[in-house]
């Protein structure tokens, strides 16, 4: 992938109204979830991403026929070959694990090389297979490859999860789908796309409850069958138009969003003094000249969502006095702040704890993104600093908002996305 970079002409000021895609984290367990039944499932209202075209790889290198057309994904895992995802995938992306639950309930055997970490943390998958094990899957890590197997099945079972794992909830809840008998998770993760997960699953047949709280309970059923599914809107994609329009005084109004998903956000904006306006499925955000500093502490949902730290911190770096932000669910998702200070913020960090001590502006500089939501962060930043900034490693944007510069500009921004 070459990479490319944005100049972006700052000071301006975002106004319009804007329409959010389909969530991305609710989109790639609902594309490993098709490999769970062996008729037709089609996803609709898919954002055009890397991450989801990477998925479209891994479905059809394993021999699941998928055919795009626009923003929906025509699934047929009929004919599924392979039971194993080369290395190079699972290096384009973690969230390729997913696959372990799908294929070992319906095949009984798959393998993946380890994911591995990437730059917000080491990330490991031992909830993922502690709870495979659990449900009776014999598991074998070796020259960085994990292989799962069920010589008598999956069996229903009760499973505790230390800590509420997203994508650990997600496997667990995929492989007993078809377990034998009845699964119960507890400490489960209760983000809005484990619910629509749910949904998903509950519309191709399988008997499941409680997505949304810290206990869901899954009764294994014989197959499931071909459904279809629109995904739910992406809030962290909404979440990052809310600073964006606050970071620069601006006026944005969502349109496709589900305003309880942004609670915990409205609520911090709300408390740095700017002004939320939440209506059935559109949330309006008119900015302040500087917002007031206010602490953070990033939380699993329907906590501060940790994806959206970096652009709140972003905020936090112009605020009227000082902030306090800390990072609970990664260990390392800060590399946005040394970028930050670049371009003139005053952050100290102690631990997973930044101490934000607002400036009055930020000015332009040449700065890089190391992951995703770091990028988006900085993209935001630079549209309210003084003069131009260059963003190298645009890449990692690309994975998870479609093509930024394309729906940013029409309300105002000035980014050019430039080949280096
Ligand atoms: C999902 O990642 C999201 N990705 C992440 O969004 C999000 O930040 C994260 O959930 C937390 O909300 C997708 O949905 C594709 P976790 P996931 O398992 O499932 C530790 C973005 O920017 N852990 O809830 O990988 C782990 O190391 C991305 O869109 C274990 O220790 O997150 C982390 O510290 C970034 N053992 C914490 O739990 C395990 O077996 C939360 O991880 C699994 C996780």
């Amino acid at each position: 992938m070459s990479s490319q970079k944005f100049l972006i002409v700052g000071k301006s000021r975002l106004k319009g109204t804007v329409k959010i895609n389909g969530s991305k984290n609710a989109t790639l367990p609902i594309l490993a979830a098709t490999l769970l039944c062996s008729e037709t499932a089609t996803v609709k209202d898919l954002p055009n991403l890397h991450d989801v075209n990477t998925m479209k790889d891994v479905l059809t290198y394993l021999g699941a026929r998928v055919n795009r057309e626009g923003r929906k994904m025509i699934v047929d895992s009929s004919e599924v070959q392979s039971l194993e995802i080369s290395e190079d995938l699972m290096r384009r992306m973690r969230a390729s694990n997913l696959v372990l639950g799908p294929l070992l309930a319906r095949f009984g055997y798959v393998k993946i090389s380890y994911p591995g970490g990437c730059n917000i943390g080491s990330r490991p998958m031992n909830l993922h297979l502690k709870g495979l094990q659990a449900m009776g899957a014999v598991i074998t890590e070796k020259f960085g490859y994990i292989t799962a197997e069920t010589p008598f099945g999956l069996q229903g079972t009760e499973i505790h999860l230390d800590m509420p794992s997203v994508g650990a909830t997600e496997n667990l809840m995929m492989a007993a789908a078809l377990a034998d008998g009845i699964t119960t998770i507890r400490n489960a993760a209760k983000e809005p796309e484990i619910v629509d997960l749910q949904s998903f699953l509950v519309s191709m047949g399988a008997k499941i409850s409680g997505a949304g709280t810290d206990t869901i309970r899954i009764e294994g059923v014989q197959a499931l069958k071909g459904t279809e599914h629109t995904v739910i809107p992406d809030r962290i994609e909404a979440g990052t138009y809310m600073v964006a329009a606050a970071i620069t005084n601006g006026d944005i109004t969502l349109t496709n969003v589900i305003p309880v998903h942004l609670d915990a956000v409205i609520a911090k904006l709300r408390e740095a003094g700017v002004q939320v306006t939440v209506n059935e499925d559109t949330i309006r955000v008119q900015g302040v000249e500087r917002p007031k500093a206010v602490d953070i502490k990033t939380m699993p949902y329907p906590g501060f969502p940790t994806d959206m730290q970096p652009q709140f911190l972003a905020l936090m770096s112009i605020a009227e006095g000082t902030s306090i932000i800390s990072e609970t669910i990664f260990e390392n998702r800060f590399k946005h702040v040394a970028e930050l200070r670049r371009m003139g913020a005053d952050i100290r960090l102690e631990g997973n704890t930044a101490i934000v001590r607002g400036v009055p502006g930020l000015t332009g500089a040449y700065v890089e993104a190391s992951d995703l939501r770091a990028g988006a962060a900085l993209t935001l930043a630079a549209m309210a600093a003084e003069d131009g900034t260059v963003l190298d490693g645009i890449e990692h944007i690309d994975r998870g908002y479609e093509r930024m510069e394309k729906k940013y500009n029409p309300l105002g921004a000035r980014i050019i996305r430039v080949n280096s």
